[in-house]
């Protein structure tokens, strides 16, 4: 088992892939990774192939892995250091990971991750790779969905893109994590959230920001931890940011997975956003997450 947390480069672009194969498989993002057991110790050339893929694709599938949390660990570390995930209860001896369940006997339209997001962007260093294993599926329903706000960016006209470019999002953990919403977090059985007055402190991120891997810029707001627009009133951001919430998720942009028992998704939340579907009443959903460090935005 690799304890190495040094992240190796992405391989490069122009060459075939020749340690992993590699399936396009959805129009505005994702592909299918087969040819490799991560329960393994990786090849540092299997690790730049799938950085790779994760760079090129946005947010890439194994299928079947049924990984335990150990070595679900240790396949995260290889992309970079463990980002912190204040609010959540991790997995007992398991402090990287953390349990995402929806219980059978949850009735609410809604569970956690529901609102389009992009995991803890809320932080000054938000994640780069978000580490997602189903570890039991509904029958039907379930799936997560992912918004590629490259295209979200690139849609936009030229008048509006070089407005957003030279502004500031404020965000902010309080409308997920803030005190008034322990009993929403109550209602999720399988769980353990606190939730707390550090929810309320703000973060700037540029709007539009460069990805740092690939150079290219893309949209960084997001209908959950985006509470406003610096340096403008709220009337003024909340209109800007309900254009860019339903601009930026539109139908187009999204790729969405149908999970099955050990499937593992490993998705860039710097050039994402995504939600869970809660449309599988009476069933039990459990996955579990790693989530690799990221840096600060720049613009
Ligand atoms: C998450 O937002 O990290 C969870 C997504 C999911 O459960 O599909």
């Amino acid at each position: 088992m690799t304890t190495s947390i040094i992240p190796v480069p992405a391989s490069n672009s122009e060459n075939a892939y020749e340690q992993i194969v590699v399936e396009r498989y959805g129009g505005a993002g994702g592909a299918i990774v087969s040819g490799v057991d991560l329960s393994h110790d990786l090849d540092d050339a299997v690790v730049a192939e799938i950085r790779r893929a994760v760079l090129e694709h946005h947010v890439v599938f194994f299928r079947g892995q049924s990984l335990t949390p150990v070595q679900q660990v240790a396949f995260s570390r290889r992309f970079g250091p463990y980002s912190p995930v204040p609010f959540i209860e991790p997995v007992a001896d398991h402090p990287e990971v953390i349990a995402v369940v929806r219980d059978a006997s949850e009735h609410q339209p809604f569970t956690f991750g529901s609102l389009w997001h992009s995991d803890f962007s809320f932080l000054e260093e938000p994640p780069f790779g978000s580490v997602l294993q189903a570890l039991q599926v509904p029958p039907y329903g379930g799936d997560t969905i992912w918004a590629n706000q490259y295209l979200a960016l690139e849609t936009l006209s030229a008048g509006m893109q070089e407005m957003l470019t030279g502004l500031n999002g404020v965000h902010s953990a309080r409308d997920g994590y803030g005190p008034e919403m322990q009993g929403v977090h109550n209602m999720f059985k399988g769980m353990s959230v606190t939730t707390s007055d550090d929810a309320l402190a703000e973060q700037i991120h540029p709007v539009v920001r460069t990805h740092p891997e690939t150079g290219r810029r893309c949209l960084f707001v997001n209908r959950q931890y985006t509470v406003g627009i610096d340096r403008m009133r709220d009337n003024e951001s909340k209109f800007l940011l309900d254009f860019l919430a339903n601009h930026s998720t539109q139908a187009a942009f999204t790729v969405r997975w149908h999970w099955q028992l050990g499937d593992i998704a490993f998705w860039d939340n710097r050039c994402l956003q995504h939600l869970a579907m809660a449309d599988f009443v009476g069933y039990r959903r459990s996955m579990i997450r790693t989530t690799v460090a990221g840096d600060k935005p720049r613009k």
